[in-house]
Order: structure tokens, then C-alpha cells, then sequence
């Protein structure tokens, strides 16, 4: 009896420190065969040539040489940046590493960073490059941007010249100069009575004139970095009317430096006939149920947001939010009229350095009689690391970054049957 105990223990010995033996030896991971699938799939859409982070992260010297620094931003999750729940609601557009794929990284690291051998089977991905852009439409001249350390916000028009009304799949913006541009917001002019304003600042009482205008599209699409292009699936499209003007209204973080800004918006015309017109629906500071919009010094405030009964059914396609610096969380779901709850989006942690066009997977059916609701809290305490403000002071609605706002933002078509199996994925 004990003679096969013993027995047992062995064989069990043994069988552990096979697993051991493998978990160390067996598991040399390489750069070529290991890594760069992870890196080419999750960093270097952002991290390349003309991409919107500092630098490159695609051949093995690019890596190799950040290891630490690598290992670091994906064990806190600071990279790639993606703020929204998971669990609560996930997108298309997703952004998350597998925990798998952090521990490889880092055992990678730690073990000396191997290159292993170049696949040649395998073709090195540079990220995901577009198709060639169809209209390509860039500032009329550089922008001398102030050189005092103050922040800016400015305001261009930029004509189409399009000769027709044209439907476009995709909407992409490129900062002409990526250190400054901290983030801009494209409108579409159908009228063309704010066209020839070059640089003209938010502060300049004609802007108050040119508020008055009535836009065919207030928010054709809102960028800060990290936001790649928005696409629509086959035979949907956002209207882009004859001979309208791009409105860019663009915000330019501080610098001592002399440097210009000449950024770009790229268009994707529909390959197809486009049947759908995508629309845009705007919760603003106006459907906050418990005014005023306004946050006490050194409290946290809680504000609500409600579209009341919606009077169609909508199919929604992407969720924009929208806030400033003392932002601190940002929920927003519909109720239908049967009480279920449909989310949509909710970020526990906001950074207003990291907001995205969250695209759904497929077209999310919101039901006619719905009411979309949002919830947005914010911290002005002297508690909160982002408070621009030492001490505190009250805070109200602006557009400037000192100032705060509470923004919803959605893509939708007007719903028809069959939409929640209609795919969202790049063609
Ligand atoms: C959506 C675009 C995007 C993706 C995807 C992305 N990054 Fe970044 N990354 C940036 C930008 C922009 C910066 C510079 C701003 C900053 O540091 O926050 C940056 C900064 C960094 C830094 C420097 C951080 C610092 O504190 O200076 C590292 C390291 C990094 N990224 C690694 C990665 C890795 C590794 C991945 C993939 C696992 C990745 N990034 C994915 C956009 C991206």
C-alpha cells in the first residue's frame, strides 16, 4: 500500500514539474511569432507613420526598445485607451487586450525580448490603411497658432465645391499638427453665409452672428486623438449637400511654441446606392431635467438628461458623450415603453483626453415611445486631479475647457424590420 503511494507521488511529481518545465522552457515567446500579432492588431493602427500617437510601434526595434514602457501602459490598461464598460455595453470599435495577451507581453519582456524569426508566410500588417479618400478637403491656409501658452479656439470654413448632393460611407479627420489640435468639431454649411471665416476665434461677436444659421448638420463628426474614422454599412450614408462649406470649429492646446495647424477632413464617397440617410440625434444641456447646468465649487454634482417619448423608431448606429474636464462618469440607456432597458453607454472612469464615436456592433433598434436617458456626474472639489481651478471656482456652460458640458451625440437611421441583423463591420 504504501509502495503505491509512493508510486503515485512520483508520477505526480513528475507530471508537475512537466508543467513547470513547460511553462518555462517550452514557452520561449518570440517577437515575430508572439508579439507582434498583439502590437499590430491593438497599437499600430494609432501608433505608425501619420497615425495619431507619438510614435511607432511596428517593427521589433520600435518595441523592443519601449519594452518596459509597453509592459507598464498595458498592465494599467492606459493603452489602447478604451473607456467605455465592457460589460455594460461593447463595440465595434473596441479596443481591449486580452489578459492573455498583457501576461505574453510581459513575460516577453521579462525574458529578454526575443526576436525569433521573421514569418516569411506572413506579411507585416502596417495597422489597417484606408482606402484611397475620395474628397480630401484641408484648411485653405496654415493657421498661425498663438505662441503664449493660452488655449485657443478657432473657427474655418472650408468649401466642398461638390457639384452634387453626395452620400459618404466615412468620415475621417487628420490633425495637421498632432501635438496642438486637441480636438475639433466638423459642421456642415448648406447656406454658405459663414463661408470665408479663416480662423476667425470663438470669442469674436461675429460668431454670434453665424450661430444664428441654421446648419445641415451641427455635428458631422467630433474628433480629439484616438478617434478613427466612422463608417456606415452598405446602402446607408450621411448626406453631404451641393456646394455646402465645412464649418471646423477647433480647439488648440496651449504652447510656447511658434508652430501652424493645417488639418484635414477626408471623405469616402458610398460605392453604393444609398436608400438611408443617417441622421443625428443631439442631447444637450437643454434636456437636463434637474437645472440649472451649473456646479458649485468644491461639491459633485449629479445631472440628468431625458429625450422624453421619442416619436419614431430609430435604429442608432454609433453614441458620441460629451464632457469637459471635471466630467467624472457618463451613463446613458432608452427605457421602452415595455420597460426593458436597452444600454447604450457607460464610462466609470471619464477622460476627457479619450472620447470616441462608439460604433454598435449592428444597428441597435431603439422603439418608438422610448425615452433615452443619461446620467453625467462631475467633481469640482479640490479633490479631483483635473480641476483647472486652485481653489475651486463655479463652474457653467461653455465650450471652453474651463467651462463644462453634457453632450449626447447618436448616428441613426430611421428604423425598418430586420435592422438588428445588419452589421456594422467594415466592408
Ligand atoms: C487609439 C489610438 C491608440 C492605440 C490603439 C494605442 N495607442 Fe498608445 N498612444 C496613443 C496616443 C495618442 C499616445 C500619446 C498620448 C498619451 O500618452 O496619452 C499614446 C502613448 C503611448 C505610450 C506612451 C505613454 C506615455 O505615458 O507617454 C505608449 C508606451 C503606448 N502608447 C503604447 C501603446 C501600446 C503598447 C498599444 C497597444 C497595446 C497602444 N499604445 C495602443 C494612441 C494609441
Amino acid at each position: 500500500m504504501k509502495r503505491i503511494n509512493q508510486f503515485v507521488f512520483l508520477v505526480f511529481l513528475f507530471l508537475q514539474i512537466g508543467t513547470f518545465a513547460r511553462g518555462v522552457f517550452a514557452q520561449i515567446l518570440t517577437f515575430h511569432d508572439d508579439i507582434a500579432p498583439i502590437i499590430h492588431t491593438n497599437c499600430t493602427p494609432c501608433h505608425q507613420q501619420g497615425g495619431v500617437a507619438p510614435f511607432s510601434l511596428i517593427s521589433y526595434e520600435d518595441v523592443s526598445k519601449r519594452g518596459k514602457f509597453v509592459t507598464q501602459v498595458t498592465q494599467s490598461r492606459y493603452m489602447p485607451p478604451w473607456k467605455a464598460d465592457h460589460e455594460f455595453r461593447s463595440f465595434l470599435n473596441e479596443r481591449i487586450l486580452a489578459q492573455e495577451d498583457i501576461n505574453k507581453i510581459k513575460n516577453w519582456v521579462e525574458s529578454g525580448m526575443k526576436e525569433g524569426k521573421k514569418r516569411k508566410d506572413k506579411k507585416e500588417p502596417i495597422g489597417a490603411p484606408l482606402p484611397k479618400p475620395d474628397l480630401v478637403l484641408t484648411m485653405t491656409k496654415p493657421y498661425n497658432l498663438p505662441a503664449d501658452n493660452s488655449e485657443d479656439f478657432r473657427f474655418f470654413s472650408i468649401p466642398t465645391n461638390l457639384p452634387k448632393d453626395t452620400y459618404i460611407s466615412a468620415v475621417e479627420f487628420v490633425a495637421g499638427n498632432k501635438q496642438r489640435v486637441h480636438h475639433s468639431r466638423v459642421m456642415i454649411d448648406s447656406t454658405n453665409k459663414i463661408r470665408g471665416i479663416d480662423g476667425i476665434s470663438e470669442a469674436d461677436p461675429a460668431v454670434y452672428k453665424f450661430q444664428t444659421v441654421p446648419l445641415a448638420d451641427e455635428f458631422m463628426y467630433g474628433w480629439v486623438p484616438g478617434n478613427l474614422p466612422v463608417f456606415f454599412p452598405e446602402g446607408i450614408g450621411k448626406k453631404l449637400p451641393k456646394n455646402a462649406d465645412l464649418i471646423l470649429n477647433m480647439h488648440y492646446a496651449p504652447s510656447p511654441l511658434k508652430e501652424t495647424d493645417q488639418s484635414t477632413v477626408r471623405f469616402y464617397f458610398a460605392k453604393t446606392k444609398v436608400n438611408r440617410e443617417v441622421k443625428t440625434f443631439i442631447l444637450k444641456e437643454d434636456a437636463i431635467s434637474n437645472q440649472p447646468f451649473f456646479l458649485p465649487a468644491n461639491t459633485k454634482s449629479t445631472f440628468y438628461m431625458s429625450s422624453g417619448a421619442i416619436d419614431k423608431d430609430m435604429s442608432l448606429l454609433s453614441i458620441q458623450p460629451h464632457a469637459h474636464v471635471l466630467g467624472k462618469s457618463f451613463k446613458a440607456f432608452a427605457i421602452t415603453p415595455d420597460g426593458d432597458m436597452i444600454p447604450l453607454i457607460k464610462i466609470d472612469n471619464w477622460d476627457f483626453n479619450w472620447q470616441t464615436t462608439y460604433q454598435f456592433k449592428t444597428l441597435t433598434h431603439v422603439p418608438k415611445g422610448s425615452v433615452i436617458m443619461v446620467e453625467g456626474t462631475y467633481d469640482n472639489t479640490a479633490g479631483n486631479p483635473e480641476n483647472p481651478n486652485r481653489p475651486p471656482k463655479g463652474v457653467g456652460y461653455g465650450w471652453r475647457t474651463v467651462d463644462e458640458m453634457m453632450n449626447l451625440i447618436i448616428y441613426y437611421v430611421d428604423y425598418q424590420q430586420g435592422d438588428e441583423n445588419i452589421s456594422m463591420e467594415k466592408r
